[in-house]
């Protein structure tokens, strides 16, 4: 969806779909009223009658007497006492439900009323933005025959009273560029195993650079080996499929300064290797690698903003397969930090080639480190498909990403990396264990990670039960990269 920002009267326009908001009580703002006084009063006497108080009720109007506009789409914003960016999100995602399934090419959005309404504009258009172009997205990449479901419009207008200032236009460009990352995270998400393959991850990663002017360092299987990571490379010894340890530099700061460290888990499927999955719902573990899209997402989102900051994209990408040449259970395995590993579940495969890449990215002298990860299925026993699970070493940083998440409508919550938790991970046979039983799950997974990320100020997003959906809507949710983007456009000031 291509969105702008335009002056004029509403009742004026020439568009397939005139939006209106109003919250429930209260005088409804000028854009309304001009709209409403063009009807002679039909559009209030409407809404009256019909228009439900929750906020995201809708009232579609095929057509409107006096209004030059094909169809009137009127948003209850709710009460005014209870109105904020959480409730505007839920009137949003309505009206963009709306819009995908309509049959509508443009749109118009009049953007005043939301100020009329208490809310605050710059932070409202972004939020918008970004809502209304995610519910406009479709994955039909492999299907042979498009679906002829409508599309929605291709393009919509914030429409504004008097002139647009320079805030409102850059908080539009950057609820897109929001939306263009999560959109790339989700295709990829998307992709299955047979078509997204850690190459592919490589490949894109690639493409971002030649388009963004960004350095590229994509490692290989020997490559990896020269490396020294050994841990990564035991997940990776199962499959045929050519792992990737891809490292991307966006540099938008000043030579100096510190950059954040982004790193993505890249298990393209996970079958558990010879600790195998059982079989239902298999299929999901597809989306093992949506920590990496989501790297690889931020940094179109950040690139295309130009923002000035220093990033660092660090992804270890492979298969987790059983075969003959598979790691074993009792297995002992040396990490790039040198700590030895005993696998005792190769399903507990994430922390296995994060552990490597965290430890790479000690060379960058990091501002801090942020690993995102598709890790415990016990994060969506602990937090459900709503919010994902945040763990780590420095309060601060902790504290930033949880404001990130509220402010992006993208929420995490924080689990305690107690010292107490570490002990669950004790090996008689090598410095510490890749699982710690049942309890905590996704704790003693961060525990692990901890022991590798010593050296900077880390948090680790455990994103298992808030990456994708399933059942009927099954698909990537292209989440966190609402969350990322928003902690850094506050390190970028923005
Ligand atoms: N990718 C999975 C985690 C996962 C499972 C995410 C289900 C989303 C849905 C991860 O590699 C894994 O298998 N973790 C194990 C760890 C266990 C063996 C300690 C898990 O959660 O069962
Ligand atoms: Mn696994
Ligand atoms: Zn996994």
């Amino acid at each position: 969806m291509e969105f702008s920002i335009k002056a004029a009267s509403p009742e004026k326009l020439k568009t397939d779909c005139l939006i209106l908001a109003r919250s429930s009580d209260g005088e409804a703002g000028p854009q309304f009223a001009a709209t409403d006084a063009a009807s002679q009063g039909l559009l209030g006497k409407l809404c009256l009658r019909d228009l439900d108080d929750k906020a995201g009720s809708l009232l579609a109007l095929p057509t409107l007497p006096g209004v030059t506009a094909e169809r009137v789409l009127v948003v209850s914003l709710g009460k005014r006492a209870e109105l904020n960016a959480k409730t505007l999100r839920t009137a949003l995602l309505a009206v963009g439900k709306w819009l995908s399934n309509s049959k509508a090419k443009s749109a118009a959005f009049a953007a005043t009323d939301l100020v009329a309404a208490g809310l605050e504009l710059p932070a409202s258009l972004r939020s918008a933005t970004t809502l209304l172009a995610d519910t406009a997205y479709r994955f039909e990449a492999i299907k042979a025959k498009a679906e002829d479901k409508p599309a929605g419009p291709a393009k919509l207008d914030f429409i504004l009273q008097g002139k647009s200032d320079s805030a409102a236009k850059r908080a539009v460009e950057q609820g897109a560029a929001i939306a263009a990352g999560q959109a790339l995270a989700r295709d990829l998400g998307n992709l299955p195993a047979n078509y997204c393959t850690p190459s592919t991850l490589a490949d894109t990663a690639k493409s971002l650079a030649r388009e963004y002017k960004l350095k590229l360092k994509v490692f290989d299987r020997e490559g990896i080996e020269e490396l020294g990571m050994g841990s990564f490379l035991s997940v990776a010894q199962g499959t045929r499929e050519e792992p990737r340890f891809i490292v991307l530099e966006y540099k938008g700061g000043k030579a100096k300064e510190a950059p954040v460290v982004l790193v993505g888990k890249g298990v393209t499927f996970d079958s558990g290797g010879i600790s195998l999955k059982p079989g239902e719902g298999m299929d999901e573990m597809k989306f093992d690698m949506c920590g990496a899209a989501s790297v690889l997402g931020i940094f179109r989102t950040v690139a295309k903003l130009g923002l000035p900051i220093n990033l660092v994209g660090l992804i270890p990408a492979t298969e987790n397969l059983p075969s003959g040449t598979a790691v074993k259970p009792g297995d002992v395995v040396t990490s790039l930090s040198g700590q030895t590993i005993e696998i005792l579940n190769t399903d507990a495969e994430g922390r296995l080639i994060l552990c490597d890449a965290l430890t790479y990215a000690e060379q960058f002298k990091p501002a801090c480190v942020v690993d995102i990860a598709t890790l415990t299925g016990a994060c969506i026993i602990a937090l459900g498909h709503h919010t994902s699970g945040l763990l780590a070493n420095d309060d601060a940083l902790a504290a930033e990403l949880l404001a990130a998440g509220q402010n992006a409508g993208d929420r995490a919550w924080q689990l305690p990396l107690f010292d107490e938790y570490q002990e669950q991970l004790k090996s008689n046979f090598a410095d510490i264990a890749n699982i710690g039983g049942r309890p905590a799950g996704s704790i003693t997974a961060a525990c692990f990670l901890s022991r590798f990320t010593k050296a900077y100020k880390w948090a680790h997003l455990d994103i298992a039960g808030t990456a994708w959906k399933s059942g009927a809507d099954k698909g990537a949710t292209g989440r966190p990269v609402p969350l990322l983007a928003e902690f850094l456009l506050q390190r970028a000031g923005q």
